[in-house]
């Protein structure tokens, strides 16, 4: 395929592609909207890859289509045939996955996308005339090289970066963070070292320099997320999705596809905002987590936990006091997800508004798995949007709730992230429960920790009540008391 300058057809489709995402992304920043934004989406990307398909051969002069030949048909059956096993991998994948293991579903996915910078980026080196990048001099354009080293390290770091997310993730290595001493200095020299054979393979596009580009990138991908503990995955995670935009707009200018820079730009930049937006929510700096193993130099936590009296309550108890109260507030949390007790929650919801109760349910940015996790479960279970509250919202109004409700939270609510500059959550502002006449806190046993892994206070306080269940067995037993 010889580089050609792309004709207004295929522009003008681009463009159009390049809308849909847009509106995509716009349905996507509401539960409400986010299924016609995934269908544009899919309508952008279906656009996007015709097109490309449709402009990879030739144009004969004056022709609006060419008339493609036997090599051009069997390319042609090959990428189809690509696209379909791609295509059914991600399907039965998607189909598969409980929404507790989207994150690291997520993180596989990204480096998936690295992984396909760098391997598009060598195939570009090593065959520039297919992908007409050949300048006069019979080198590769300067600008191209630029690109291409640029594409190459990014989309390493994305690959190397997000393969260690994925195994922390998924629980395949320890979520602890590893601090190598000097790590801050190593990584420093390692970016270091990358620009400068950055340049040495722009002055001469020699394949050392590629190759130097290609493996130090993976080990600084690797360095960078190594240190970064588990309570901090998540702003990870989403600034791994940023990388991995950018490494496709790198490979955009490469392979001179609009459609690949208007794409990868959009991934990079929103994904750039919302680690930005998660940065704020858990109070970490956006440059500290750029850097690598912020956060990191905070105690680790899961020691031994100190024997204190607490208080455990029933579903008849708890069922009392929420009839009897004016103001409850939900708070839900990862274990609301993963006893899927979502329906029944809104069912107990219904019953206490029927009974006069003001209930309002309050989601934190960084409660549950991925950010919007616990927005997608109510709207699941048809929890109107009027009554769930962000954080900033209804943190101010804990001092007047008769009960605050937690289901299946810890981390979110734990008051150690404002008071104890050890815990490897401080920093991260959190609802203010045991301002709350009562805290009922929903979980299995007074073993299990939060994400985190530390132990929170609330559990011990005289006006707390602990229901120890699964989170659906016990809201259903609520619910079958508050009928009663
Ligand atoms: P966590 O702090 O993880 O607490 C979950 C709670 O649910 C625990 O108390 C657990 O105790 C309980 N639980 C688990 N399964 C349950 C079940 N079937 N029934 C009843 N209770 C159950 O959750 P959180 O407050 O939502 O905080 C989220 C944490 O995850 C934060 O640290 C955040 O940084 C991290 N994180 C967030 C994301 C995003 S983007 N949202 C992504 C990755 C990580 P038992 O085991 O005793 O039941």
């Amino acid at each position: 395929m010889a580089h050609v300058a792309l004709p207004a057809w295929v522009m003008l489709a681009y463009l159009i592609s390049g809308v849909c995402f847009i509106l995509a992304l716009r349905g996507l920043s509401s539960p409400a909207t986010a299924r016609k934004g995934n269908r544009f989406g899919i309508l952008g990307m279906g656009i996007a890859v015709a097109t490309t398909l449709l402009i990879e051969a030739p144009v004969p002069p004056g022709g609006f289509l060419p008339q493609p030949t036997i090599d051009d048909l069997q390319t042609l059956a090959q990428i189809l045939i690509a696209i379909a096993l791609g295509g059914a991998v991600g399907l039965i994948t998607a189909r598969r996955i409980q929404m507790t293991d989207m994150p690291q579903l997520v993180a596989a996915f990204h480096s998936l996308v690295g992984l396909a910078a760098v391997l598009v980026g060598w195939a570009a080196y090593l065959n520039p005339a297919a992908f007409g990048i050949l300048g006069l001099d019979g080198a590769i354009e300067p600008q191209s090289r630029v690109e291409m080293g640029l594409g190459i390290a990014i989309g390493a770091i994305t690959f190397s970066g997000s393969v260690i997310a994925f195994l922390k993730l998924a629980g395949k290595m320890s979520g602890a963070p590893i601090l190598l001493p000097k790590r801050h200095f190593i990584n420093l020299l390692l970016l270091l070292a990358i620009a400068f054979f950055l340049y040495g393979f722009f002055d001469s596009q020699s394949p050392i320099d590629i190759s130097l580009i290609t493996a130090l990138s993976f080990a600084i991908g690797f360095l960078l997320i190594i240190p970064i503990g588990g309570a901090d995955m998540p702003v990870v995670v989403s600034m791994l999705n940023s990388y991995s935009g950018w490494a496709a707009a790198a490979m955009g200018f490469t392979l001179h596809n609009t459609a690949m820079i208007i794409t990868g730009a959009l991934v990079g930049s929103s994904g750039a905002i919302l680690s930005y937006i998660m940065c704020k929510a858990m109070n970490r700096s956006f440059i500290s987590v750029i850097a690598g193993g912020f956060g990191a130099e905070a105690a680790v936590s899961g020691e031994a936990r100190e024997q204190r009296p607490w208080k455990r309550g029933s579903a008849e108890d708890a069922a009392f006091i929420l009839e009897q109260s004016e103001n409850v507030i939900i708070i839900p949390g990862y274990g609301m997800a993963v006893a899927q007790a979502q329906h029944v929650l809104r069912e107990m919801g219904d019953l206490l508004k029927k009974a006069g109760v003001n209930v309002k349910y309050a989601i934190h940015p960084v409660a549950g798995r991925m950010p919007g996790h616990m927005n997608v479960l109510l709207a699941e279970a048809n929890v109107p949007y009027d009554e769930v509250f962000e954080l900033e919202d209804i943190n101010g109004e804990f001092a007047q709730a008769d009960v605050a409700f937690i289901i299946g939270a810890n981390d979110v609510v734990n008051p150690a992230a404002k008071t104890d500059k050890t815990s490897p959550i401080y920093g991260m502002p959190v609802f203010d429960v045991e301002k709350a006449k009562t805290v009922m806190f929903i979980k299995r046993s007074m073993a299990g920790v939060g994400y985190a892994g530390v132990d929170n206070d609330v559990f011990y306080m005289d006006q707390t009540m602990m229901l120890l269940a699964d989170a659906k067995k016990m809201v259903e037993d609520i619910v079958k008391a508050l009928q009663r």
